[in-house]
């Protein structure tokens, strides 16, 4: 099956470039390829477009916070097409693939900032798109790209989230989806998901590693265009987050961004941003990026106890299975992102991540456990004294509290959180008063 281009393009509407990492051979911007056709490296998008100064953009992207992004198309109201000269400018209206997505909520509770042992901490919280995680942001941009080189199919390995999001906007965009799952690994509510919004699932047996080395070859064979993390227009989506947090923290950059870390699709593309927000003079001093793995798949923090003179691989374990994988496909683009910001990465156990989501779900925030990966590795750096108590601090929330229901529930049965108890009526209200006189 190949993958045709549909819309003819002059070259005066080439906004952008595609251009390979490793041997930086450019591509244009409708092309179908998510790995580089001549050596298979990272491609990058580069926006060729002219942009005004920093404060005209902050102004313009301001701008854009009136009354169409409540009654406008549904680009219009998105969070990630408010930055669409940063993410796909060459994009045609007719040819964008919106929920819309973003506008996500950065929260502030106290009880999350003193567990954390910071002050000033804010929660982005991502569980606020409409597929329940960040990852709608990335692949509204693919689908995007799906429709404007007329993809056939479209396909992804995932550890959930991503397969969830995939099969939410294929739906949309009427294009057929297919999903590669690590057997018995994936979350139910991931799962209902994927279905519901009707994906072809494959189940294999195997890890997310394994998933992704297949659906790569699947799309290489078949002409299925893939959309995992490593796909450059994902990045580009994925980019608002950041953008986005700025926007409301009033362009006044926070010192530190903290956010859970597995393929490393999401550290790249925070790198990215921040590269390109400070080149564009958006802000006027870069915060340091916090990568955070689950301590049993933290090849990345490994590498980066040694200023990344290896690249490494493990086999992934983690109950933060969002986050369960052991040879991250953006690994060179991560490393950039850590160098740029002189950021940090850190290992949390399980037992840290879940106790960072205890705090954060008591509160009525909630998240599920990867999310829960960048609150427990502020609290390790604050610890440390690598994070100062009065600096100022955003920790990514990736995902909601129910896309896994059965961690919700197994931290409850483990002790501490909210009661439950199966009465008949005149049971129910003695136990209502008691409670009650108890509280
Ligand atoms: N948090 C959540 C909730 C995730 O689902 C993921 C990745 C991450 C963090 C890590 O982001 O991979 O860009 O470093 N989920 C992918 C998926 C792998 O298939 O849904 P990353």
């Amino acid at each position: 099956m190949p993958v045709q281009t549909l819309t003819p393009v002059t070259p005066a509407e080439q906004m952008s470039i595609v251009r390979c990492a490793s041997c930086h051979a450019t591509l244009d911007d409708r092309t179908a390829r998510a790995t580089c056709p001549n050596c298979g490296g990272l491609l990058a998008v580069e926006h060729t477009l002219a942009l005004p100064d920093g404060e005209t953009l902050r102004a313009r992207f301001d701008e854009r916070l009136g009354v169409e992004s409540y009654r406008g198309t549904a680009a219009e109201r998105s969070g990630v097409w408010r930055f669409r000269e940063l993410v796909l400018p060459g994009a045609r209206a007719e040819e964008i693939v919106s929920h819309p997505e973003g506008n996500t909520p950065l929260v502030a509770r106290d009880a999350v900032a003193s567990f954390a042992g910071v002050r000033q901490l804010w929660l982005k919280h991502e569980g606020h798109n409409p597929s329940a995680s960040f990852k709608d942001r990335g692949m509204t941009a693919a689908l995007t790209q799906a429709r404007r080189i007329g993809a056939v199919a479209v396909a992804c390995a995932s550890t959930g989230n991503t397969s969830a999001s995939l099969a939410a906007y294929a739906a949309q965009a009427g294009i057929p989806a297919f999903v590669l799952v690590p057997e018995g690994r994936v979350s139910t509510g991931k799962l209902a998901q994927t279905l519901a919004y009707g994906a072809h699932m494959i189940r294999l047996r195997g890890d997310f590693d394994d998933c992704l080395e297949l659906a790569r070859e699947a799309s290489e064979r078949l002409g299925i265009y893939l959309v995992n993390s490593l796909n450059p227009f994902r990045v580009e989506g994925q980019k608002t987050i950041v953008l986005e947090m700025l926007q409301q923290l009033g362009w006044e950059a926070p010192d530190w961004i903290a956010l859970p870390a597995g393929n490393l699709g999401n550290t790249a593309a925070f790198g990215k941003a921040l590269r390109e927000a400070y080149a564009l003079g958006l802000i006027d001093r870069v915060p340091r990026l916090l990568a955070v793995q689950a301590a049993g798949a933290a090849p990345f923090a490994a590498g980066f106890s040694d200023d990344f003179a290896t690249r490494r691989r493990v086999r992934a374990e983690t109950a933060a299975t969002a986050i369960r994988i052991g040879d991250p496909a953006s690994w060179d683009r991560a490393v950039d992102a850590i160098r740029f910001s002189h950021g940090h990465v850190a290992a949390v156990s399980d037992a840290e991540i879940f106790a960072a989501k205890r705090v954060i779900d008591s509160c009525g925030v909630g998240c599920e456990p990867a999310s829960a990966a960048s609150v427990a590795g502020v609290r390790v750096l604050a610890e440390r004294g690598i994070i100062g108590g009065d600096e100022r601090v955003v920790a990514v929330l990736t995902g909601h509290l129910l896309k896994d229901p059965d961690a919700a529930l197994a931290a409850r049965a483990a002790g501490g959180l909210g009661s439950e108890e199966s009465l008949s009526r005149e049971e129910a209200l003695g136990h209502l008063a008691r409670v009650l006189a108890s509280e």
